[in-house]
């Protein structure tokens, strides 16, 4: 029996999507277990793409289960959207379950976290707009709607109406903006309901299970630890916690059952949205990144902000998430720029640290201090193992094993689950 968990050590879309498709194939079941469609995974399976959002990467291994977690907040129409897309292509989605606690993303978490982005102008998030933020916020507050509301219609009546009475005050009287109906919810979600009711269970018992029969299971990062609520770059993050530790709050597995937890990284570093990032490079270098490596966000087409990887950060992220081992994406894309340059600290008040500040003002006087490396302008998509690959190449892993402090077991070359060099 093995339970992996796989992570993201940066600002999201550090390539999660492309391992937990790849160890799925060990795994019987697969669990997505926070985040909802703010997320987007893509994979590149025999020179197909698939992009996904809130359905668990492992959906295209169709003799294995995949769970939606009780900590995913879930868009219903993008749900059965994404759903339809995969059956489109012939890929089953009948091996899916969803969590009974898991909530629902509703109409006006979307319309608030539109108002509330404009609301703060300058000072905007950056959010996806997906309504994430406001649905965990209803959570938290204790008036969220559940997929076990959904499926009774009784209840959802009374959880839709008793919301919009205090929702609609605040939509039209702070923000000025255009009340909602229930009755126009109430039917759209009736629609939702009637198509998804047979995925919703008691997700824990399956996992329980699971555990009793000696099973391997994997859980399904998304966003990453800079992204969350707790270790990100508060307030530029999401609003759940995409850390491992995530895993037992959002899917009711203990902590005692993880074996492994793989942090994976970019061999630079990215960000979408506002917020701090010291190594940035807003420049020639950043653009070239980006151009190299395609980077465009896969959820709202966004370019993202590149940089140089930061080993600070990824040392951070390795003691939050108890990283066993790391799976470094990219390799091909950065070995083909200049000089490569990778951040081994911060200097800050004149003394190197080499901690990740909670404070965002202190974080904008750090400055990252550098090693240059030589680039290997080669092409290494398909080499296999480790010592096949340039020197140069080596020699930059070696540095960041070295700073982590924790082992590169799997090393990304390229797009396809097939670019993998697993050590
Ligand atoms: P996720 O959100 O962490 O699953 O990552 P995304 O799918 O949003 O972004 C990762 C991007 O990098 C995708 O376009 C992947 O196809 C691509 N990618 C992943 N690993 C590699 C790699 O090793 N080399 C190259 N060139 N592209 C990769
Ligand atoms: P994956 O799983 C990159 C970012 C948004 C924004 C902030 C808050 O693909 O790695 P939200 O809509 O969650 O309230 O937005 O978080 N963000 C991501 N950035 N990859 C993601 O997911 C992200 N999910 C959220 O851009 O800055
Ligand atoms: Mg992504």
């Amino acid at each position: 029996m093995a339970v992996r968990v796989v992570v993201g050590t940066q600002w999201g879309d550090e390539g999660k999507g492309k391992y937990i498709d790849m160890l799925a194939d060990q795994s019987d079941i697969i669990v997505r277990y926070s985040g909802g469609n703010n997320a987007g995974h893509t994979i590149v399976a025999n020179g197909a793409k698939y992009a996904l959002h809130l359905i668990p990467s492992g959906i295209l291994h169709t003799d294995k289960t995949c769970i939606i977690g009780n900590g995913v907040v879930v868009d219903p129409a993008v749900l059965l959207k994404e759903m339809a897309g995969l059956n489109e292509r012939g890929i089953t989605t009948d091996h899916l379950l969803i969590s009974d606690r898991a909530h629902l993303i509703m109409p006006y978490h979307i319309g608030l976290d539109e108002l509330q982005e404009n609301f703060r102008g300058n000072n905007s998030i950056g959010t996806t707009k997906r309504g994430i933020g406001p649905c965990y916020a209803d959570k938290i507050e204790r008036s969220g709607i559940r997929m076990c509301d959904l499926i009774d219609k009784d209840e959802f009546v009374k959880k839709v109406k008793a919301n919009l009475e205090l929702k609609n005050l605040i939509i039209e009287r702070v923000y000025g903006g255009k009340p909602y109906k229930a009755e126009s919810i109430i039917e759209e979600y009736s629609e939702y309901a009637d198509k998804l009711r047979k995925y919703v269970t008691d997700t824990t018992s399956i996992l329980a299970e699971a555990i009793d029969e000696g099973k391997n299971i994997l859980f399904e990062g998304a966003q990453a630890n800079f992204l969350d609520i707790d270790f990100g770059t508060y307030p530029f993050v999401t609003s759940s916690n995409p850390i491992s530790g995530g895993v037992c709050t959002g899917s009711g597995l203990g902590p005692i059952y993880i074996d492994e937890v793989y942090g994976v990284l970019k061999a630079y570093t990215s960000r979408v949205g506002a917020g701090p990032f010291p190594t940035e490079q807003n420049n020639e270098v950043g653009d070239a990144i980006r151009e190299l490596g395609w980077e465009y966000g896969t959820t709202t087409g966004r370019p993202r902000r590149c940089g140089w990887l930061d080993t600070v950060m990824i040392k951070y992220a390795a003691k939050i998430n108890g990283l066993t081992a790391l799976a470094i994406n990219h390799v091909d894309t950065i070995g083909k720029l200049k000089e490569i340059k990778l951040c081994t600290g911060y200097k800050y008040n004149g003394q190197t640290i080499r901690y990740f500040p909670a404070s965002l003002n202190e974080l904008a006087k750090c400055e990252p201090v550098y090693e240059t490396f030589e680039p290997w302008d080669e092409d290494i998509t398909n080499i296999k193992s480790f010592d096949k690959l340039p020197e140069n190449a080596r020699k930059y892993l070696n540095r960041i094993e070295e700073l982590v402090g924790v082992k590169i077991k799997f090393i990304g070359v390229g797009k396809d689950r097939e670019n993998v060099i697993v050590r």
